[in-house]
């Protein structure tokens, strides 16, 4: 059976980098690995427990939690906003560490990959969103990392899915991601 990876990508405009990486992850799966990207988190209402009850969870939030409970791994793909991660992205982590110790995110392998204008290409926010993850009960591959800085310059005019270094270092991580899971690659 094929490994299911989801993406939740941590920038919602058209026009985003870190999108296009997801879109690169998609396409670049090895064989027996199947990567989908949510579409709708930015549609996800802010986390709050009055909401987080039976009968009144959102309808977005319940999508996000089915997505996430149906996959094998995570892999987030984000900039950095203001030295950490974009609201958009803690939002999606804390509906999934909830109900508390079964949330979706219990036990899941996440990888964090992105890439953002600073010269370091978001290290503390891919620090962060590691240090949230575990807290929230996931189980973070803290030795499959991909920042890439310059977002702006370097892909302004290419996709990621062309430009080498980028598609065979990511191919390393979605593969150590994928052998971390429980489903046979
Ligand atoms: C609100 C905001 C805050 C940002 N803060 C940082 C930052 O702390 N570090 C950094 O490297 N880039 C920062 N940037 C630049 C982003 O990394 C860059 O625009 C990136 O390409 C955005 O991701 P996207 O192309 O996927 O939308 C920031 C951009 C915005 C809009």
């Amino acid at each position: 059976m094929a490994v299911r990876i989801l993406t939740l990508v941590g920038s919602l405009r058209s026009g985003s980098h870190n999108r296009r990486l997801a879109e690169a992850a998609v396409q670049i799966a090895p064989e027996n690995v199947e990567i989908s990207v949510f579409e709708g988190l930015g549609t996800v209402p802010f986390y709050n427990e009055d909401i987080d009850a039976e009968g009144t969870v959102p309808a977005e939030a319940a999508k996000l939690r089915e997505a996430a409970a149906q996959a094998d791994a995570l892999l987030l793909v984000s900039p950095e906003y203001n030295g950490t991660i974009p609201a958009v992205l803690k939002n999606a982590i804390d509906w999934l560490s909830r109900p508390y110790g079964a949330g979706a995110l219990s036990g899941m392998p996440v990888a964090v990959v992105g890439t953002a204008f600073g010269q370091y290409g978001g290290v503390w926010a891919q620090d962060e969103a590691r240090k949230a993850v575990r807290i929230a009960g996931g189980v973070p591959a803290e030795d499959l990392t991909l920042s890439i800085p310059g977002s702006v310059v370097r892909f302004a005019e290419l996709h990621p899915v062309d430009d080498p270094e980028v598609t065979e270092k990511l191919t390393g991580v979605i593969e150590g991601l994928a052998a971390r899971t429980a489903a046979t690659v």
